[in-house]
């Protein structure tokens, strides 16, 4: 995709951080903008600000992770705009800690919202991009943590590597439509992602400060930490837009972690060459 003006961007998570990057760099670029995030006032404040810049936007308040709230928000985009060519799954959550000691709610929270709602997310605009038939694009979300383990915490990596996972998946199913796939994987943006516990609805415990739970207090510090000196979002954004023209499947925001990467595909190659060294099937079992 590479012609955006007049067309609809649909962002989850887009009232704050990394999805408000992405929100004001294709306003910038002519898009119409569909905002759909849980936080209603931080909701509010990003359309206005959004508005009083010239944007056409709207702003529609859902929890990703509920399918039929998710189902909602399409509508409401599919009524203002007509089409939507452009899907940033974005929403996310983390709750960090050690990962045997993380509550199943937690898991299902963190689950719902990072997997669950990329996959409503599928569920509701790839039949519609796909009858359209018009140049679209789909970005996700993931990190560096979809690359290897973070401090970010188990449920965290494990749906950030499945967003990796599924990304590939989509760009082998729909390689012969108008629908192209990126994954994105940042590094530090800043954002308010080290408090993201603010949105936990109440179905998964309600909202909860983590960096007041001991286990978690020094995870969270470091997070902070980088977070404040983390890339300006709207870079991010310029930088995701640029990584869709270009086709790219993997959008990187920084090229920091290139030998940390190096290392595992080395230990994965290492791991299967120890297979090789077995035989081949059969050589073991007499
Ligand atoms: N900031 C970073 O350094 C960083 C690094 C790697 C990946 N990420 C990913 O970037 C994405 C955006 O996070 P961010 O850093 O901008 O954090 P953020 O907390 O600033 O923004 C996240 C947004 O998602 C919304 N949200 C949370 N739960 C939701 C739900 N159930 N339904 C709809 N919206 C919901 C929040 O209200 C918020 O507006 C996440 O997927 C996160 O995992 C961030």
């Amino acid at each position: 995709m590479r012609d955006f003006k007049g067309k609809t961007a649909f962002i989850t998570g887009g009232a704050s951080g990394i999805g408000l990057g992405l929100a004001q760099t294709f306003a910038e670029a002519g898009m119409n903008i569909v905002i759909a995030d849980i936080e209603a006032p931080a909701l509010r404040t990003a359309v206005s600000s959004l508005n009083a810049r010239g944007a056409q936007a709207l702003g529609v308040e859902c929890d990703v992770a509920d399918r039929q709230s998710f189902g909602s928000a399409a509508d409401r985009a599919f009524s203002a705009f007509g089409k939507v060519h452009l899907l940033c799954n974005n929403a996310g959550v983390a709750r960090t800690g050690p990962t045997w000691e993380i509550a199943d709610s937690d898991w299902e929270w963190t689950i719902g919202v990072n997997l669950m709602g990329m996959i409503h997310g599928l569920q509701c605009f790839v039949p519609h991009m796909k009858a359209h038939g018009e140049p679209s694009h789909i970005v996700s979300t993931s990190s560096m943590a979809g690359m290897r383990a973070s401090i970010a915490g188990g449920p965290y990596t494990a749906t950030k590597y499945a967003i990796v996972g599924l990304s590939e998946q989509l760009a082998r199913e729909l390689a012969d439509t108008n629908i192209g796939i990126s994954v994105f994987c940042p590094n530090n943006i800043r954002s308010n992602m080290p408090n993201n516990g603010r949105n936990r609805p109440a179905r998964f415990g309600g909202p909860i400060d983590a960096r007041l739970d001991v286990r978690a207090a020094e995870h969270i510090a470091t997070m902070q930490e980088r977070n404040r000196a983390g890339m300006d979002p709207h870079e991010a954004g310029l930088r995701v837009k640029r990584g869709i023209e270009n086709g790219q499947l993997f959008i990187f925001s920084h090229a920091t972690e290139r030998t940390v990467i190096e290392e595992r595909f080395q230990r994965i190659l290492g791991d299967m060459d120890a297979a090789a060294a077995l035989g081949p099937q059969g050589s073991l079992v007499k």
